[in-house]
């Protein structure tokens, strides 16, 4: 099974694929073939979306280019792990792409935004330092 993130323009991060996704404790919050992301870093319930991009005026258009694109591995499933007042980190083989697919690129290891902040959206750029991003989960 491949594994995907979906770039939903002005809200979440849509995850798809096996999806392991492991707290700031390092235990398992939760495994699933599909998990919707805050990436505006609004929500209270991260880090899953709960609509709150609505509301906070959440903008991005989900355009995007990678330098760092690479072959990706042999297939297996991700692992998320979420990174306390920071950003999350994916392992694995991944395509990120927007929703529409107009932008897409392949990775095994990324680091991604979820304070809502970067300039290179969906990628981190240590911006949740900046802004004082709480992660609370
Ligand atoms: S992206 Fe939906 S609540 Fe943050």
């Amino acid at each position: 099974m491949s594994n995907t993130f979906l770039v939903r323009p002005n809200g979440p991060l849509i995850a798809q694929g096996k999806i392991r996704i492991l707290g700031t404790d390092g235990l398992v919050l939760i495994e699933s073939d599909e998990v919707f992301l805050c990436r505006c870093g609004h929500s209270n319930n991260k880090p899953f979306c709960d609509g709150a991009h609505k509301q906070s005026g959440f903008s991005d258009a989900a355009v995007f280019s990678d330098d760092k694109a690479e072959a990706l591995q042999e297939d297996q499933g991700i692992e998320i792990s979420l990174r306390e007042n920071a950003m999350l980190i994916a392992k694995g083989p991944m395509t990120i792409q927007s929703e529409d697919g107009s932008c897409s690129t392949t990775r095994n290891k990324a680091a991604l935004c979820r304070c809502g902040e970067s300039v290179k959206k969906p990628f981190c750029d240590v911006s949740h330092k900046r802004c004082g991003f709480i992660s609370n989960d």
